[in-house]
């Protein structure tokens, strides 16, 4: 049996890709699942989804909120109090990235992901991390990515939350050790989502293979059940980070660069 069964999940952003795939493999491990992104229309149709693939009863509750908004996280953890829910695990995924040059993005659009990408995934573990350790249980996963671990020229900003949300959650992840909490950042290099799309580009090369969003989600809870508190899904992506280790930081942002340099200026 999951440890999950029975227990109650929230997942932000569980309409696409990566989120998604969370909410498909909690909901097979019996989990009650409590789903929100922007979009009503598409919470409801992923909860179809769910319950016509695995069972017509599933509890899942929908909660239509912007976390791009200062007031998103806690109008939701208010929301979901009210309706009397305690939240086992928190998945903080929603997040999108700019592609570009950092000097002629619009302005309002990075403060919306710093807010997404940072600000309400902190919120929301502010909100509901103290609960977890009053009831000696519970668990936080930190959707960053491996961009997280270097600069990446023209996806800058992006590259900078993931590393402030990584670096957050590993130290948290050891503040948390004797609490009955585990914390675990969760680091995937690029994934068949929609994520590329909103961005306005995909990393070179990645067309030769992406991994599925089921495998990271796969590769998130193990880790979590192992007690770890990083996950980096794909062997090629473990091996990228050994290797940054022992490569000069300025070579491996020269490198980085390399994903996603404007055509223009490539070659
Ligand atoms: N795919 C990759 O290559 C990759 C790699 C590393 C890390 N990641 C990270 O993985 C996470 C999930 O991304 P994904 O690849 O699954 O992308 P995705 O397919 O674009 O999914 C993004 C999800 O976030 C929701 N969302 C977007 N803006 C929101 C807002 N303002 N408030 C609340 N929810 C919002 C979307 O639903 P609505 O539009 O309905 O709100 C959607 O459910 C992100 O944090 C991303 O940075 C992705």
């Amino acid at each position: 049996m999951s440890e999950w069964q029975g227990r109650t999940v929230l997942i932000t952003g569980a309409t696409s890709g990566i989120g998604q795939a969370f909410a498909k493999r909690l909901a097979m491990a019996g989990a009650e699942l409590i789903l929100t992104a922007r979009s009503i229309e598409r919470l409801t149709a992923t909860a179809l989804e769910l319950r016509q693939e695995f069972d017509p009863h599933l509890p899942i509750h929908l909660y239509p909120t912007d976390l791009a908004r200062a007031d998103g996280p806690v109008q939701l953890v208010e929301t979901i109090h009210q309706a009397g829910h305690r939240i086992d695990l928190l998945i903080n995924n929603a997040g999108f990235g700019i592609a570009g040059t950092f000097a002629t993005q619009d302005p309002q659009r990075q403060l919306e992901m710093l807010q997404l990408n940072v600000i309400s995934p902190v919120a929301l573990t502010r909100l509901l991390l103290p609960g977890m350790i009053e009831r000696r249980s519970g668990a936080i996963i930190q959707v960053a990515s491996m961009a997280a671990f270097q600069g990446v020229p023209w996806l800058s900003l992006y590259a900078g939350s993931k590393a402030l949300l990584m670096n957050f959650t590993e130290g948290l992840a050891v503040e948390c050790r004797q609490s009955g909490v585990r914390v675990l950042a969760l680091c995937p290099g690029p994934t068949q989502s929609s994520f590329h799309a909103t961005a306005g580009a995909t990393p070179r090369g990645a067309e030769r293979g992406m991994m599925s969003a089921f495998e990271v989600v796969d590769c998130a809870l193990d880790q979590l059940a192992h007690g770890r508190s990083l996950a980096i899904p794909g062997t090629s992506n473990r091996l990228t980070l050994l290797l940054e280790r022992v490569v000069p930081r300025s070579l491996v942002t020269r490198l980085a660069a390399r994903l996603y340099r404007p055509d223009s200026k490539h070659g």
